[in-house]
């Protein structure tokens, strides 16, 4: 199995790792019965991506063995954002298994972290859905969920391509992000059906990129202009009323 080095993974001020870490608590509060966990949204650039990385970097580091599938066939950012190093040009992905080129030890990947294992996408597709709709879509997470404790996929947004409804309709849970003062309401609550029509149970939903002077605790902790929330449960009631 190849082993990629994470190089670029930001250190974050203590309010965002904080709050990223209750997420992680409360996930696990959830049960055993959410392992393979969507990370949608319902625009792009709501910080999927961001918090899926860090979900799946603290879950490793709390022990649960934990793989990332990187599920946004049309534009990964993973790779390049954290320059992903494996010493190989040609890393076979998401794509090619699911094109039945290659099987999934081929492509899975192991991290420098511990417990941090990653599914990478290296090629992008301009039509992933039918891709999605395979069995061999299925069959991969449920083969990862054997192995895996915890199963994350990020995706493309809800709102634009019907990836994420697919891939939802293949989880066990769904975590929600919510930009902070930019979502739409109504698209908050067309994703919430979404969900519900795929079958995916809504585990939470991650107010992210809350403005941080609208935080006490930033001006403590640096520079950075954002912060992160999770509501839980009963609480993302309150999430869906902002
Ligand atoms: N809580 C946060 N604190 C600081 N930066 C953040 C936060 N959330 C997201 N960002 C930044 O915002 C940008 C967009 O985030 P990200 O790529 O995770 O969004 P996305 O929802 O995955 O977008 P897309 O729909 O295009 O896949 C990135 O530069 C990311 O680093
Ligand atoms: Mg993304």
């Amino acid at each position: 199995m190849k082993t990629i080095q994470l190089s670029n993974l930001e250190k974050l001020p203590y309010g965002a790792e904080e709050a990223l870490n209750r997420l992680r608590v409360n996930v696990g509060f959830c049960g055993d019965r959410f392992k393979k966990i969507i990370i949608t949204s319902s625009t792009p650039n709501e910080g999927k991506s961001f918090v899926s990385t860090n979900l799946w970097r603290m879950l490793a580091e709390a022990g649960s063995r934990t793989v990332l599938v990187d599920a946004d066939m049309r534009k990964s950012v993973l790779r390049s954002r954290y320059q992903f190093a494996s010493g190989e040009k040609n890393l076979p992905g998401l794509v090619h298994y699911l094109a039945g080129q290659v099987e999934i030890d081929d492509v899975l990947c192991r991290t420098n972290i511990d417990n941090a294992y990653l599914f990478p996408t290296s090629y992008t597709v301009t039509n992933p859905a039918l891709l999605l709709q395979t069995e061999r879509f299925s069959g991969l997470l449920d083969a990862l969920t054997r192995v895996f404790d915890y199963v994350l996929v990020d995706t493309p947004p809800l709102n634009s391509v019907s990836d994420g409804d697919l891939i939802a309709s293949h989880c066990d849970g769904a975590l929600l992000v919510v930009r902070s003062g930019v979502t739409p309401r109504n698209l908050i609550a067309g994703s919430l059906k979404q969900l519900e029509r795929a079958g995916c149970e809504l585990m939470g939903v991650v107010l992210n990129r809350v403005e941080a002077k609208s935080n006490p605790y930033y001006y403590k902790y640096g520079k950075y202009g954002y912060y992160n929330d999770y509501y839980y449960g009963s609480d993302s009631k309150e999430a869906k009323k902002k």
